[in-house]
């Protein structure tokens, strides 16, 4: 090895160290194994194809109305919305829930399987009564997603991944939740939280302990993800139509 090769090993070497544990994540990590779901299939007595599931009377109805958005022909196409339906009513999916869709869908489940460990909003594992998704991706890391990451841990007294003793929190990270122009934000349930700083990441979890449900969206004052400062474009009255047109036309 050159002696310019080994130094730049070594640096990067020394980069890793100093900045660990944030790079373990892209060196070793899988989103999914950071957030804490299941993509590896073991038999628990609480995980296994014998665990009791079928839809209810109205989540049945529902199905067949999600169903009937999809042409003839097509109901696979529903199985992102039906695995929703299942964890909805189940609290999380275990492989029972997901062979039940898989074969209300008539798709093989290795397909269901598939679809169940990519995306994280399904639960391989039971979950608590909130479930908290940091973002982690870049817009909301360099915005100080990783101590919005650390400050949860400590004040949750758990890790990435787990959920609290009392069965009201679970931790997770996400990747981009598509909400960059807040950043930093998290989604817990079905509500987003953003332009989150530290006091306000701790109000959240203060209310909802205290069984209050924070109102979701924008921290600091924004309605949505306009300008900060006010707006920087399309300030002027609209023109109206024919306006830049040849008068002749
Ligand atoms: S990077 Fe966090 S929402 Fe996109």
């Amino acid at each position: 090895m050159s002696w310019r090769n080994l130094v730049s090993k070594t640096s990067f070497l020394s980069l890793i160290s100093r900045s660990a544990p944030q790079n373990v994540r892209w060196l070793h990590r899988s989103p999914a194994r950071l957030a804490g779901q299941l993509f590896v299939h073991r038999d628990t007595p609480e995980n296994n194809k014998d665990i009791p599931f079928e839809f209810t009377k109205e989540n049945l109805k529902r199905a067949e109305a999600i169903i009937g958005n999809y042409p003839v022909g097509h109901k696979a196409a529903a199985v992102i919305p039906l695995l929703d339906l299942a964890q909805r009513q189940y609290g999380w999916v275990p492989l029972s829930v997901m062979n039940y869709v898989a074969d209300y869908l008539e798709m093989p489940r290795m397909r269901v399987y598939e679809v169940a460990t990519f995306y994280t909003m399904f639960h391989r594992k039971p979950v608590g009564k909130h479930v908290i998704q940091l973002c982690t991706t870049t817009p909301c890391m360099l915005c100080g997603a990783e101590e919005h990451m650390e400050f949860l841990q400590k004040k949750l007294g758990i890790n990435v991944g787990e959920t609290t003793e009392d069965g009201m929190f679970t931790l997770q990270s996400a990747e981009c939740l598509g909400a960059c122009v807040n950043a930093p934000m998290m989604q817990i349930g079905d509500d987003y939280y953003e332009d989150l700083t530290l006091k306000d990441t701790e109000e959240i979890i203060d209310d909802l302990k205290s069984g209050k449900i924070p109102k979701a969206g924008p921290r600091n004052g924004r309605f949505a993800s306009e300008p900060k400062e006010g707006l920087t474009s399309l300030t002027e009255e609209p023109k109206g139509p024919g306006f830049g047109l040849r008068s002749d036309l």
